[in-house]
């Protein structure tokens, strides 16, 4: 029977992958035992310690439901979604930079009219968006659906509250560009929000004495055909949280000036009942293939 000290029970785990069929997952599951074991030699894990991580683990499988995953939200407040998004976007090429998708984009979102207002019954400082998707030489492209989302005054997505499914959909929308690329779309200034701070992802933020902000941003996906999906943020220059976001998302092209205005009309010519803001941003396509990610959501229930 063999028996291995510490490094040759790395060497014997490896080994036990040689007849993977597919290399890919061959050299993923080698690479994943050899980080792991050299945390746990690293470390000197103690046995309380493994016992504690298990039970983390378990914790964090048991929070997600079809509306919520804990563990994306692990991934993204340790980095992990950002670093998978910066490995598989090095060479941007003047296109648009990304952020994560986080866990609030539901799926392809219901289209609206140009214009449309998309937080008509909520409370907050009015806001115009308008935009322009185009190559990256500029020429304008026509009839590209974009899914835009944000939180409300209060810190909360619509699909956070308990009356969702009755209520439908609130701060979320998708636009489809005009022949010069544009759309544009009435809401109100999103503000800085916590993440969901009550399973085990909270409790390890709090534990390690992080804040749990995001600063205010307003989500955008958009979809060309030819091009490479491309997901971001527009955050607000200026928030509190914009240097510190928990899960690391803020790239400097990212940050918007937003106006204050308080022109009687707003850019459609349509009146302006108060003053309001005005968030102007462009975004440029990168060529490519892909297909718009769907929500990760957990296929079981609570029980
Ligand atoms: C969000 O921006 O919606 C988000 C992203 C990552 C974690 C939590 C929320
Ligand atoms: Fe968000």
């Amino acid at each position: 029977m063999p028996q291995f000290n510490d490094t040759e029970l790395t060497a014997a785990v490896i080994g036990s992958f040689e007849e993977t069929p597919d290399p890919r997952v061959k050299f993923l599951m080698e690479e994943l035992v050899k980080s792991l074991h050299d945390y746990v030699r690293k470390t000197d894990l103690t046995f309380d310690e493994w016992g504690y991580a298990i039970d983390f683990l378990t914790r964090t499988g048991q929070k997600c439901t079809s509306s919520r995953q804990e563990f994306i939200l692990l991934s993204d407040v340790l980095g992990v979604s950002m670093l998978v998004d910066a490995v598989n976007h090095r060479e941007r090429e003047g296109a648009t930079e990304t952020t994560v998708l986080g866990p609030f984009y539901v799926g392809e979102h219901k289209p609206m009219p140009h214009g449309a207002d998309i937080s008509p019954d909520l409370a907050g400082e009015r806001m115009f968006v308008q935009s322009r998707v185009t190559d990256l030489g500029g020429k304008p492209l026509a009839g590209v659906p974009v899914d835009v989302w944000h939180a409300d005054d209060d810190g909360y997505y619509d699909s956070q509250k308990p009356d969702y499914e009755t209520r439908g959909p609130s701060s979320r929308a998708r636009f489809v560009t005009d022949a010069d690329g544009r759309f544009f779309f009435r809401t109100i200034l999103p503000c800085s929000y916590p993440i969901p701070t009550d399973g085990p992802v909270g409790e390890m933020i709090l534990q390690t004495r992080r804040h749990p902000m995001r600063p205010a941003h307003v989500h955008f996906l958009v979809d060309a055909p030819g091009y490479e999906p491309l997901i971001t943020h527009v955050f607000i220059e200026g928030d509190k949280y914009i240097d510190s976001d928990v899960v690391f998302g803020v790239k400097s092209d990212l940050i918007s000036k937003i106006e204050k205005r308080s022109d009687a009309v707003m850019p459609d010519g349509k009146p302006a009942a108060a003053p309001w803001h005005l968030m102007t941003y462009d975004f440029r396509m990168k060529p490519g293939k892909g297909t718009a990610p769907k929500p990760m959501m957990a296929v079981t229930e609570d029980a």
